[in-house]
């Protein structure tokens, strides 16, 4: 398969719109990464997101949507959900809802499950993608199960590891401005829960709510924590949290300058932005990574999330 390059112009967008009616996979920019999208109500075009990714198939996928009405449409939404809503849609923001019967989507998307993750991302190319397309898009992140999560089109194509020619296209749109996957909230026991640290501070989810969020105790081996698995975001090289730079190592600083610096002025919206990037070209050069420490609050949890899991054993 030749993979398309479009531009998020008309023409782009049309095209993008058709190979997508048509069951076929196109990578979308969002504001927070790449997403890898199909069909959500085409079993066969999501299967394909599956393929492509080389994705277990317990892991169920996002659905985007252009606004809350379309949301409505898929799922119920207790009171909680539709304050979160209205408080960040269009944004960084995943909410997990149970999923209505007659919504039509694709089983493959929720894994089979009575639940569906849905969000209604702020970038000015997905919504204008959805808009043309007129559905819901089921859309991963669009890099290779287990692997670093785009945050360019170059990184979606990658030549050692990426997706070209393995999907239809993919919608060049440059850099995305948050660069860490969405916050997902969910209710599995009635009660809000962090299910994953994400573009959205945890803090500012708690300030909307009025009361704190319901820790996720994240078994990676629970069939009901989907996708919280332990190695994920995984560099090939060994990598090092919380350190001091050592000799032979490439060093991903924070706050202060450096050739692989999160940010020189301790900036957590910046880290996250660059962070994915950085890891990406910190392995290339095939050295051990260790990365300097990085608050955990704000963005810096989702960033620390991300980190421990890159560091993590691989499974
Ligand atoms: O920012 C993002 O969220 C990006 C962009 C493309 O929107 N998408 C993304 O998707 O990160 P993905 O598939 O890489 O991560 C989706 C996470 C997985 O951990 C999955 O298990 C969880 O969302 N998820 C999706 N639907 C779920 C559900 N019904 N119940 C529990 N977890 C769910
Ligand atoms: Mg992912």
């Amino acid at each position: 398969m030749q993979t398309l390059r479009l531009s998020p112009d008309a023409q782009g967008l049309a095209r993008a719109a058709d190979l997508l009616a048509g069951g076929q996979t196109v990578a979308i920019p969002t504001e927070t990464v790449y997403g890898l999208a199909a069909d959500a109500r085409n079993g066969e075009a999501v299967a394909r997101i599956y393929q492509a990714k080389g994705r277990p198939s317990f892991n169920p996928l996002i659905v985007h949507v252009a606004d809350l009405q379309a949301a409505l449409r898929l799922a119920h939404m207790p009171d909680q959900a539709l304050h979160l809503a209205e408080s960040f849609w269009p944004g960084p923001l995943t909410l997990v809802l149970p999923l209505r019967p007659d919504a039509g989507i694709a089983s493959l998307v929720t894994a089979g499950l009575g639940t569906i993750g849905l969000r209604v991302p702020a970038h000015p190319a997905a919504q204008a993608v959805l808009h043309a397309f007129g559905g819901p898009l089921a859309a991963p992140s669009a890099n290779a199960s287990g692997r670093i999560s785009p945050t360019s089109a170059g990184h979606v194509l990658d030549s050692s590891g990426g997706l070209d020619g393995r999907i239809a296209a993919v919608l060049d749109a440059g850099s995305c401005a948050v660069g860490l996957e969405s916050t997902i909230i969910g209710w599995p026991e009635g009660r809000a829960t962090l299910l994953r640290p994400g573009g959205i501070p945890a803090e500012a989810i708690e300030a909307a709510l009025g009361h704190p969020l319901a820790a996720h105790d994240a078994d990676p081996s629970a069939p009901n924590a989907p996708g919280q698995l332990t190695s994920h975001y995984a560099p090939r090289a060994a990598l090092r949290l919380n350190a001091s730079p050592e000799p032979g190592e490439t060093h991903l600083s924070f706050g202060r300058p450096g050739p692989f610096s999160l940010s020189d002025s301790g900036d957590l919206a910046q880290a996250a932005a660059r962070l994915f990037d950085l890891l990406r070209r910190a392995d290339d050069l095939g050295r051990p990574i260790s990365v300097a420490p990085i608050p955990d609050h704000g963005l810096g949890a989702a960033i620390n999330d991300r980190l421990r899991r890159a560091a993590a054993p691989r499974t």
